[in-house]
C-alpha cells in the first residue's frame, strides 16, 4: 500500500499538534489526566491526546493551563478512580455522580488536593471507608458523598472541615457513632459554619453525644433517620436555633423523653420522630410557630390528652400521630387550620362526637381509624374528602357509611401527577430511543430520581406543588444556559425511607440529544444543588441515569479540527522532525498489517460463532441456514451497485442469487443502524417458524464480523405501496387490490390464528406487504413481532411500537398489544388501497377522512372524491360498499368492536367473488398483464410524487424503515 504525500504532511500536523499542544496543559494535570482515564471505561468522546485544555475535554474546565474541575455526571463511568488524582494540584471542584459503576474505594491521596471545594460523588459504587485523608481538604465547601456504599464509620478528622457547608453521607453502609472532638482530635461538633448534616439511612449507632450540639452551630438541616442510633435525644439539641428540618425517625431503639427545651426551635418546620421508642410525655410543641410537617407517629409516650398546640400551629399541613394513646375529643379547630392537608390519628383514645363543620378547603384525608368515637355530627357535614373511621365505636353501632368502610393505604393521591402533555390528540411519534416532551417533540430526555428529604406538604394530589417545581427548574437551566425545551415530573410517592420520590426527565431544546457538555452541565446543577427547588420541597437529592450520547463522538470530533490550523503555523524544530520521520516508518510498518488489523476489529463486534454449536447464543431456527459474510459477499457480486434494490434507515437490501439458483433479498444493516440482538433474533427466530404463501419467507441469515443481514425469498414486485404510488410500475386494479388485500389478510390471520404460538405482526403497512411475480401478496418485516403468551390470556403489555398512521389508539393508550391492533393497521391499509393516500400525510388522516366522508345514503357511500382516481370508473367497483363497511369495522376504536383476522379473510373473500377478482385465472391474468403494463408506466400519482416520501422508505425484498416508539 503505498503512501501519499497527504500522509506525511496529516503526520507532521498530528506530531506538531502534539509537541506545540502539550505545552498547552500543565504536564502534571496531562499526566495525571490520562492516569485517571486509564483506569476508566466509558470516557467522553474526545478524551485523547495531551492537552485537555486546549482541546476542551468534555467535562474538564481549566484555568489557564490549570486543570480546575471535573463534571461528569451520568456518563456512564465504570472502573476506579486512580490515585493520579492526585497530580491535578488546582483542582476545585470533582464531580463524578450518577456513575453507578464506578466503584472501589476513594484514594486517600485525594486528601493532597488542597484548592478542593467540592467533591461530589453521589450516585455511584464506591466502597470502602472514607478516607480520613478527606478532613485535610481545609477548602472542602461541599462534601457529596451519599448513595454510595461506603461501610466504617465517620472519620473524626472531617471535624476539621471548618468551611464545610454541605455534609452528606447519606444512604451508605456506615457504623459507628458520631465521632465528637477532644483535646487531640476534631469532631463534628467543630463544624460550626456546616448548615446541612445528612446522615439517614446508614447503620449509626450508639447514642447522639450531647457534645455535639452547640450554639455556635448553623445547623438548618439535621437529618440522622433511619439508623440505629439508641440512648436518648440531648437536650443540646434545644441550642440548635437556626434549625428548619429535623428528622430521628426510624431509630427503633431511640429512647428516653423528648427535651422540653426542643420549643426554642422556632424556626422548625418539619418535624419527624416516628417509629422510634421515645417516652414521656408527648412533646408540647407550643410556640413552634413555623411548623408545617409533624411525625411523631408510633412511639411510647405516655397517655395524654389532646394538647393545646394542636389548634394553634397555623401553619400545619401534616398532622402524624399515629398510635400515641392520646385521648379526648378532636377539637373542631383541627380541621380549620388554615393549611391543614392531612390529618392521620390512626390508633388513639379520641372519643366522644367528631363533628368537622368548618374545615379548610386543602383537607384531603382525615384518619381517625382504630379510636373511640362513639357519635359523627352529621348536621351540615359539607366535607366530602377521606374521612376514616373503621375500628370506632361509632361504626359498630349499625353505622355503616362509607367512612366505616373506608380501608387500607391512606393516601388518597390517585391518579399520582404527571405533567400534562400539550399534545394534539393524535400525537406525532418517536423514533425508540426518544420520548415525547411535554411540548410534544421527540427527544432523548436525561432520566432520573428525585428525592424529597423532608417536603412541607403531604397533599400529592395538587399538582401546583409540581408545576412549580418544574417551572423553577427549567428556569435555572436556562438561565445558566444550558439548552432545555422542558422537564416532565410524573407518579411522586413516599417510599419506605420517608422521601418524596420522583421521576424526573429533562428534554432538549433545539436538538433531538443533548452533548455530552449539556449532561456534564445539568447533571452539576442537581447534584451540586446549584438548583433549588421551592423551600417548601426541603432538602433533596437526585440520583441520574446514564445518558446514552449516540452521536457523542460525531458532536465532538468538531472542536479538534479547529485546532490544526493554528498549529500549522507554529514553526517545526529539527527535532520535531526527527520525531516525525521516525514516526513515519513506524506508521508504514504497521499500515503492512492493516488488513488484519480489520479483521480484528470485526471480531471485537459481537457474533455468534459459525462453528459453535452452543445454542444459548444462535438463534432456535429449524430450515433458515446461517451464512458467513464472505458467502454472501459472492452472493450479491460484492455488495454492488447493480445488485441494490432499495435503501432505508437501516442499511440496503440487494438482490443475489444462490449457488442453487435461488434468487434471494439480501437485508444488510448499515453499521451504526444494527438492529438490537433482541430484535434482530426475534425477527430470525420468527420467520424461520411461519411458513405460508402469504408470508415472505425466510432463506437465512448472517451475523459475523459485525454484520447482521437476513436473506429472503426474493419478491420481484416490490411492495403494495409502491404499486400504489405508482413507483414499481404494477398496476393495481380494483380486482387486482382485493387480491392483495385477500391474500395479506390471510398472511396475518395465519399468524394470528395458525401460527404455534401466535405472532402479532405489530407494523402492517403498505410497505410490508410485498408482491411476487403472480401478484400474491406476501406479509414481511417481523422485526417488531411479538409472540403471544401462552396463558391463552391473548394480551401483552409491551412498550408500543409500530408506524405512524397505522398504529392502533387503543395499544398506544393501553399499552395492551392484542391480535386486534394489527387488525386496526389492517384496516388502515384497507382504506389506502381504495384512496392510494398515505394514511398520515400533512395533517390529514385517512381513518378520519373516510369516516366523515361515508355517507350510506350514497352511491359509492359518497366516497368519489376519495378514491384513488386510479380504480378507475365507479361503475367497476363493485364490492366497494361492504369493502368501506369491513375497512371502517377494522378501525373501531374500541379492539372489542373490531373483527378477528379469520373473519376479515371471509369477508373479503365474498366481497372478492362479488366482484368477480377470485379464483387462479384471474391471477394468472393478473400477472401477466402488470409486466406488460411496467413499461409504459406514468408515476403521476396523488402520493408518490413531491410529498417527503422519497429514500427513506425502502422497496424490494423487505425491511422498511420508520419505526416508532411514542413512550
Ligand atoms: C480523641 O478522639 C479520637 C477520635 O474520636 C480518639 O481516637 C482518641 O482516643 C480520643 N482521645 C482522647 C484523649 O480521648
Ligand atoms: C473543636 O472544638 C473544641 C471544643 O469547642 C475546641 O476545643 C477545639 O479547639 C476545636 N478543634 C478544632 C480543630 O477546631
Ligand atoms: C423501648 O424502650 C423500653 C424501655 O424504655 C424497652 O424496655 C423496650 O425494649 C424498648 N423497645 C425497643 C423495640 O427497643
Ligand atoms: C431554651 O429553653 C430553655 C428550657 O425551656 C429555657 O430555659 C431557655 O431560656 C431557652 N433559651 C433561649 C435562648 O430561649
Amino acid at each position: 500500500m503505498g503512501v501519499s504525500p497527504w500522509n506525511i504532511i496529516f503526520l507532521l500536523i498530528v506530531l506538531v499538534q502534539v509537541f506545540v499542544a502539550s505545552a498547552d496543559t500543565n504536564a502534571q494535570d496531562t499526566s495525571g489526566l490520562n492516569g485517571i482515564a486509564g483506569s476508566w471505561g466509558n470516557k467522553p468522546s474526545n478524551w485523547a491526546g495531551n492537552d485537555p485544555c486546549g482541546d476542551k475535554w468534555i467535562g474538564i474546565i481549566c484555568t489557564g493551563n490549570r486543570v480546575t474541575s471535573i463534571r461528569l455526571s451520568s456518563f456512564g463511568l465504570f472502573g476506579t478512580l486512580s490515585g493520579d488524582i492526585q497530580s491535578l494540584t488546582e483542582l476545585q471542584y470533582l464531580d463524578l455522580s450518577y456513575n453507578k459503576n464506578l466503584n472501589g474505594p476513594l484514594p486517600s491521596t485525594i486528601g493532597t488536593l488542597s484548592k478542593l471545594q467540592n467533591l461530589i460523588l453521589v450516585g455511584c459504587g464506591f466502597t470502602g471507608e472514607i478516607p480520613k485523608e478527606i478532613g485535610q481538604l481545609s477548602n472542602l465547601i461541599f462534601l457529596s458523598l451519599n448513595s454510595n456504599k461506603f461501610t466504617g464509620s465517620i472519620p473524626p478528622s472531617l471535624g476539621g472541615l471548618s468551611k464545610l457547608y454541605w455534609f452528606d453521607l447519606a444512604d451508605n453502609q456506615l457504623t459507628g457513632g458520631l465521632p465528637i472532638s477532644n483535646a487531640t482530635s476534631p469532631g463534628l461538633d467543630n463544624l460550626t459554619s456546616t448548615k446541612h448534616f445528612h446522615f439517614g439511612i446508614n447503620q449509626l449507632s450508639g447514642s447522639i453525644p450531647s457534645q455535639i450540639f452547640n450554639s455556635n452551630m448553623k445547623l438548618i438541616h439535621l437529618l440522622l433517620d433511619n439508623n440505629k442510633f439508641s440512648g436518648s435525644i440531648p437536650s443540646t439539641l434545644g441550642l440548635l436555633k437556626t434549625l428548619e428540618v429535623l428528622r430521628f425517625d426510624n431509630n427503633p431503639q431511640l429512647t428516653g423523653p423528648v427535651p422540653t427545651n426542643l420549643k426554642n426551635l422556632t424556626s422548625l418546620a418539619e418535624f419527624h420522630l416516628a417509629n422510634c421508642n421515645l417516652t414521656g410525655p408527648l412533646p408540647d410543641l407550643t410556640g413552634m410557630t413555623s411548623l408545617s410537617f409533624v411525625d411523631m407517629s408510633n412511639n411510647s409516650f405516655s397517655p395524654s390528652d389532646v394538647p393545646t398546640w394542636f389548634t394553634a400551629s397555623l401553619s400545619l399541613t401534616s398532622l402524624y400521630l399515629e398510635n400515641l394513646r392520646i385521648g379526648g375529643e378532636v377539637p373542631q379547630g383541627l380541621f380549620s387550620l388554615p393549611s391543614i392537608q392531612t390529618l392521620r390519628l390512626r390508633g388513639n383514645h379520641l372519643n366522644g362526637t367528631l363533628s368537622i363543620l368548618d374545615f379548610s378547603s386543602q383537607l384531603q384525608l382525615v384518619d381517625l381509624r382504630d379510636n373511640d368515637i362513639t357519635t359523627v355530627t352529621s348536621a351540615g357535614m359539607t366535607y366530602k374528602k377521606t374521612l376514616m373511621l373503621s375500628g370506632n365505636p361509632y361504626c359498630n353501632q349499625g353505622n355503616d357509611d362509607a367512612h366505616c368502610k373506608a380501608s387500607g393505604q391512606s393516601n388518597p393521591a390517585l391518579p399520582p401527577y404527571k405533567t400534562t402533555s400539550n399534545c394534539p390528540a393524535l400525537p406525532p411519534q418517536c423514533l425508540s430511543t426518544q420520548q415525547l416532551s411535554p411540548n410534544c417533540i421527540c427527544s432523548v430526555p436525561y432520566r432520573g430520581t428525585l428525592f424529597f428529604r423532608s417536603p412541607g406538604f403531604s397533599d400529592l394530589g395538587n399538582s401546583s406543588y409540581f408545576i412549580q417545581l418544574e417551572g423553577t427548574m427549567k428556569t435555572k437551566f436556562l438561565s445558566l444556559s444550558l439548552p432545555v425545551d422542558s422537564i416532565a415530573i410524573h407518579d411522586p410517592f413516599v417510599d419506605a425511607n420517608n422521601n418524596l420520590e420522583m421521576s424526573l426527565e429533562v428534554y432538549p431544546s433545539g436538538k433531538d440529544q443533548f452533548s455530552e457538555q449539556d449532561i456534564s452541565g445539568i447533571g452539576f446543577i442537581l447534584s451540586n444543588q446549584t438548583y433549588k427547588p421551592p423551600s417548601n420541597f426541603g432538602p433533596y437529592y437526585f440520583l441520574g441515569q446514564t445518558y446514552s450520547f449516540a452521536n457523542g463522538a460525531l458532536q465532538t470530533s468538531k472542536s479538534n479540527t479547529n485546532h490544526i490550523p493554528l498549529i500549522v503555523g507554529a514553526s517545526v524544530g529539527g527535532a520535531a522532525v526527527i520525531a516525525a520521520l521516525l514516526a513515519l516508518i513506524i506508521c508504514i510498518a504497521r499500515r503492512k498489517r492493516s488488513p488484519k488489523q480489520t479483521e480484528d476489529r470485526s471480531q471485537s463486534y459481537v457474533s455468534w460463532d459459525i462453528k459453535s454449536t452452543s445454542t444459548s447464543t444462535a438463534p432456535q431456527v429449524r430450515g433458515a441456514r446461517m451464512f458467513s459474510f464472505d458467502e454472501l459477499k459472492k452472493v450479491t457480486n460484492n455488495f454492488s451497485e447493480a445488485n441494490d434494490i432499495g435503501t432505508g434507515g437501516y442499511g440496503k437490501v440487494y438482490r443475489g442469487t444462490l449457488p442453487t439458483g435461488q434468487l434471494v433479498a439480501v437485508k444488510r444493516s448499515q453499521q451504526g443502524s444494527l438492529q438490537g440482538n433482541l430484535e434482530f433474533r426475534t425477527e430470525i427466530e420468527l420467520l424461520s417458524r411461519v411458513h405460508h404463501k402469504n408470508v415472505v419467507s425466510l432463506v437465512g441469515f448472517c451475523f459475523d464480523q459485525g454484520e447482521q443481514m437476513l436473506v429472503y425469498e426474493y419478491v420481484p414486485n416490490g411492495t403494495l405501496k409502491e404499486s400504489l404510488t405508482g413507483k414499481s410500475g404494477v398496476r393495481l386494479d380494483w380486482k387486482r387490490r382485493l387480491r392483495v388485500v385477500l391474500g395479506a389478510a390471510k398472511g396475518i390471520a395465519y399468524l394470528h390464528e395458525l401460527a404455534d404460538p401466535p405472532i402479532i405482526h405489530r407494523d402492517i403497512k403498505s410497505s410490508n406487504v410485498l408482491l411476487d411475480e403472480r401478484l400474491n401478496a406476501k406479509v414481511s418485516d417481523f422485526g417488531l413481532s411479538k409472540l403471544l403468551g401462552e396463558d391463552g390470556r391473548g394480551q401483552i403489555t409491551t412498550q408500543v411500537k409500530g408506524t405512524m398512521g397505522y398504529l392502533d389508539p387503543e395499544y398506544y393508550m393501553t399499552q395492551q398489544l392484542t391480535d386486534r391492533s394489527d387488525v386496526y393497521s389492517f384496516g388502515v391499509l384497507l382504506l389506502e388501497v381504495i384512496t392510494a393516500r398515505k394514511p398520515l400525510e400533512r395533517g390529514r388522516y385517512v381513518v378520519r377522512e373516510v369516516k366523515e366522508a361515508v355517507d350510506r345514503r350514497k352511491d359509492m357511500y359518497g366516497l368519489h372524491e376519495l378514491l384513488d382516481p386510479a380504480l378507475g370508473a365507479s361503475s367497476a367497483l363493485a364490492g366497494l360498499e361492504p369493502y368501506v363497511d369491513l375497512a371502517l369495522r377494522c378501525v373501531e376504536e374500541s379492539g372489542a368492536d373490531r373483527p378477528s383476522m379469520g373473519e376479515a379473510v371471509a369477508e373479503i373473500e365474498r366481497i372478492a367473488k362479488v366482484a368477480g377478482a377470485g379464483g387462479a385465472a384471474a391471477a394468472e391474468s393478473a400477472a401477466s398483464d402488470s409486466m406488460s403494463y411496467a413499461a409504459s408506466r406514468t408515476p403521476r400519482h396523488p402520493y408518490g410524487g413531491g410529498g417527503g416520501d422519497s429514500a427513506s422508505e425502502y422497496s424490494g425484498g423487505g425491511l422498511p424503515s420508520m419505526r416508532v416508539e411514542p413512550k
